[in-house]
């Protein structure tokens, strides 16, 4: 039996062999910068640990996870970009270290190379990751796009909040634990459990990114503390808070988002202070356990055996309480 760390390692010796320096410099130099800067790699561990749950020879998956971190990584590029993000896993964003026209045209090698390393696989299997990574990619960049709209809407409902995080983070990992369900030929109902187990592990990712990115550490997190406020990004915390607080506190919390001229300390400090009035962090964390939990449900409609259940509860309440 591997341990996830043992997996991740042979993760990332199996990565670092498809890197290499290519020339233009100015294009692969990027890319080897992103991919060597680590990550927790959860949706390649995703989906390694789900090959191996359905049987599976690991060495066989990892083509498939490395299409997932890649692709992943390429999403990071863009949306770097568009969030006018500085820093990431500690490190300057690539539009910071080099440009913005350096990050799309590296992104988009990143995106093809995502697809290229599904080369790999022959016949049903090929066809499949391919389907299912060109739904999830075009779902992606409709969540990511409705994440824009909304940074310039009022009146961004709960519901409307869910769908686009479904969309820009949640799919993905179901994506990841499919990838390693059809790596190891699973049954389509495991599949579609499977696939339903990460994304309501996906939502509790991105309700616990959005957490983290207002209450999270500067350090361990990796990036820019208060980047979401910065952004007028309506994320669970904004959108709870405007439910939350009373009169006074909710036309406050709008004054400080429509205010172009405060200093990013002050609107972070103001906007902080309405959150923790209202203990939308103790709501936050509520909100993301109940979705591990709705995530533990669709694991368990699954026909794996009772220790492989038990193996992703482990790993479902790890990842809950993660901080980076
Ligand atoms: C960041 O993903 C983007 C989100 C969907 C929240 P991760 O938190 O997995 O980032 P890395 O790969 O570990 O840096
Ligand atoms: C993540 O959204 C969705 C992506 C597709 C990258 P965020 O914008 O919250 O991700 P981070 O916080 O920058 O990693
Ligand atoms: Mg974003
Ligand atoms: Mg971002
Ligand atoms: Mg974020």
């Amino acid at each position: 039996m591997m341990s996830d760390t043992e997996l991740k390692s042979l993760f990332e010796s199996y990565l670092a062999r498809q890197i290499f320096d290519k020339e233009p410099v100015n294009l692969y130099l990027p890319i080897k910068y992103t991919l060597e800067n680590g990550g927790k790699r959860v949706r390649p561990l995703l989906v390694l640990l789900s090959a191996k749950s359905f049987g599976a020879d690991i060495q066989s998956a990892l083509p498939a996870a490395a299409s997932v971190e890649i692709f992943h990584n390429f999403t990071l590029l863009h949306d770097d970009i568009m969030d006018q993000a500085p820093i990431r896993r500690g490190k300057p964003t690539v539009h910071q270290k080099w440009d913005e026209n350096t990050a799309i045209l590296s992104g988009d090698t990143m995106l093809v190379w995502a697809y290229k390393m599904l080369e790999a696989y022959d016949g049903t299997i090929y066809k499949k990751l391919t389907t299912l990574l060109n739904q999830t990619a075009i779902e992606v960049c409709e969540g990511q796009q409705m994440d824009m709209d909304f940074e310039t809407r009022q009146d961004v409902s709960i519901d409307a909040y869910i769908e686009m995080i479904r969309l820009k983070t949640a799919v993905l990992l179901g994506a990841a634990l499919q990838f390693g369900g059809i790596v190891a030929k699973a049954s389509e109902p495991d599949l579609q459990n499977m696939a339903d187990f990460g994304i309501k592990l996906g939502l509790a990712f991105q309700i616990q990114d959005d957490y983290l990115d207002t209450f999270g550490d500067k350090d361990t997190f990796g990036k820019r503390i208060g980047g979401d406020i910065l952004d007028r990004k309506k994320t669970f915390l904004y959108i709870m808070a405007l439910q939350q607080a009373g009169a006074d506190d909710k036309q406050h919390l709008q004054k400080l988002y429509a205010d172009r001229t405060l200093p990013d300390a002050q609107l972070i400090a103001e906007t902080i202070a309405i959150l923790k009035k209202y203990q939308i962090d103790a709501i936050a964390r509520n909100k993301i356990a109940f979705y591990t939990e709705a995530s533990l449900e669709a694991l368990n409609r699954t026909n794996l055996p009772e220790n492989e259940k038990l193996f992703w509860q482990k790993f479902a309440q790890n990842l809950m309480h993660r901080a980076s």
